[in-house]
């Protein structure tokens, strides 16, 4: 293999390895553009089912299909050449059997190029986990808040506020973490736990609205960027794309409407004949 083709994106053991030290940065991405953008500067890039809420419109995750999360896999992969790519198993998926997983995340992994899976860790996912690791497809286990039992919580709300949550969301993280996960996104939960959680599994933990305990962050691109008019408490704007995309269109649309676009300097030519 020549050294051209030797692939230098993030490996799981080095992303493993992170644990504890380095902090570990992650965004979603779902378009070949963005990936492009947000690569060089992360060490992991999701391709989240929130790219049904995101890109398409949806209510909640709950309809995306696996279809679709290939069909943004192979875009992402495409735009990226530095972070691990992780695709995530929509609902329906991957829940019935270990076997269902194996075929949902083998086709996942081979139609798209991506390195890894991630699953919500639903009663009795922890052993698909086991199953897809022991044949060499390496999982990101997600708990805490599940965007994916959305209708079962009646709601996209923070979890393991009371006694008998903590332990739950505990349990279902160390259940993940012993089943070979490479990584557990904790989702929505309170400092508290986060911290426990990151000191009880040997895995890294990548927090979204869980606190600076865990071993780094995730969130979700057009959030970060400003894109949306509303944003959940957690989330920290780091552009206002809302504003600059609206700002231009209108720009755009005035231009347009007074003739003053395209001017001389956006036309094509004649070619000259000498
Ligand atoms: O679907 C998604 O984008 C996610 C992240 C927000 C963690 O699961």
């Amino acid at each position: 293999m020549s050294k051209q083709t030797v692939s230098r994106r993030v490996t799981v053991p080095s992303l493993r390895a992170r644990k504890g030290s380095e902090k570990i940065v992650c965004l979603t991405a779902y378009t070949a553009p963005m990936a492009q953008l947000l690569d060089p500067h992360c060490d992991l890039l999701l391709v989240g089912d929130s790219l049904g809420m995101v890109v398409h419109g949806f209510s909640t995750t709950v309809g995306v299909t696996l279809d679709m999360m290939i069909l943004h896999g192979r875009a992402v992969v495409r735009g990226s050449s530095h972070a691990l790519v992780a695709v995530d198993l929509p609902f329906g998926s991957y829940e019935r059997s270990p076997e269902q997983a194996f075929a949902a995340a083998s086709r996942t992994l081979c139609e798209t190029g991506a390195q890894a899976v991630k699953v919500e860790a639903a009663d009795g996912v922890a052993d698909s986990i086991a199953f897809l690791t022991g044949r060499g497809i390496p999982v990101i286990g997600h708990v805490g808040l599940r965007p994916q039992a959305v209708h079962l919580e009646g709601g996209f709300k923070a979890r393991g506020r009371s006694a008998e949550e903590r332990e739950r969301v505990l349990a279902e993280a160390r259940a993940t973490d012993a089943a070979g996960a490479i990584a557990i996104v904790v989702e929505g939960v309170t400092p508290e736990l986060a911290a426990e959680i990151t000191v009880a599994v040997s895995c890294p933990t990548i927090g979204i609205g869980a606190s600076n305990a865990c071993d780094g962050q995730i969130l979700v691109s057009e959030d970060m960027l400003g894109v949306f008019d509303t944003t959940p408490k957690f989330v920290r704007r780091y552009a206002d794309l809302r504003t600059t995309i609206s700002d231009a269109a209108a720009g755009y649309a005035a231009e347009v409407r007074s003739g003053v676009f395209p001017s001389e300097a956006e036309e094509y030519r004649l070619k000259s004949h000498s």
